[in-house]
């Protein structure tokens, strides 16, 4: 399955694609986390990633396109991923097309999670992480059992650098999906769009009900 989930910052892209990884056994690929590792280690791509980052911008097309292409072709990706993060914008997606194209595959479905504005400032707010094993959390909609300690792994919990609210609100602003390319996956027939509003359990519920639907 090629599977690709969209939405806004905060709409819950890694939540669900964690989730979804782990019950069908599938590789989750998510930009985000993949350029945060880059930072962290001090790569050329990192530290050139790391300003347009922190001031909630996309990074440049050509460097994430770059990095997701080489990733994709890695063996590991070769039954399929889902994807969180990418695409942003239609040159992202026609990249994807044709990197897919190229190896003789196709996205089989893009799934929008969809969720309204006050409700992503509040989700990105309140968001902790676990440095060890990346579990999500948010301190009122989702909280560990313990404070700043993850449940599944005992990890310390942690505020990623972008989640501020000066940064969430420019997040907001650049990097809502834009309607070129939605209207791209919508007229392919592969978009389906989800209300991200509900429960996690909900979401899933309904993300996997559109997977099932697609019969792979
Ligand atoms: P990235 O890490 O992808 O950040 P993002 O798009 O801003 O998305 P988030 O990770 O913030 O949100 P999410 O949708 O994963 O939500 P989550 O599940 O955590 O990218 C970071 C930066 O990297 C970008 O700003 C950009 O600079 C760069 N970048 C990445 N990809 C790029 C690309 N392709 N091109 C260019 N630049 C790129 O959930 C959020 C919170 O809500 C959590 O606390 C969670 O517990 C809670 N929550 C989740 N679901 C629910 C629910 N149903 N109800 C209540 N709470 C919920
Ligand atoms: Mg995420």
């Amino acid at each position: 399955m090629y599977l690709i989930l969209l939405g806004a910052p905060g709409s819950g892209k890694g939540t669900q694609a964690k989730v979804l990884a782990e019950r069908f056994n599938w590789l989750h690929l998510s930009t985000g986390d993949m350029l945060r590792e880059a930072v962290a280690a001090g790569t050329e791509l990192g530290k050139t990633a790391k300003g347009f980052m922190d001031s909630g911008s996309l990074v440049p097309d050509e460097l994430v396109i770059a990095m997701l292409v080489e990733r994709i072709g890695q063996p590991d990706a070769v039954e399929g991923f889902v994807l969180d993060g990418f695409p942003r914008n239609l040159p992202q997606a026609k990249a994807l097309d044709e990197a897919l194209t190229a190896a003789g595959k196709s996205i089989d479905l893009a799934l929008e999670i969809s969720v309204p504005d006050e409700d992503l400032v509040k989700r990105l707010g309140g968001r902790w992480i676990c440095r060890d094993c990346g579990a999500i959390y948010h301190e009122l909609f989702s909280p560990p059992s313990v404070a700043g300690k993850c449940d599944k792994c005992g990890g310390e919990l942690y505020q990623r650098d972008d989640d501020t609210p000066e940064t969430v609100r420019s997040r907001l602003e650049k990097q809502r999906p834009p309607a070129d390319m939605i209207e791209h996956y919508r007229n392919s027939g592969h978009l389906k769009v989800i209300d991200g509003t509900q429960d996690v359990s909900k979401v899933t519920e309904d993300l996997i009900q559109a997977i099932d639907a697609k019969g792979k």
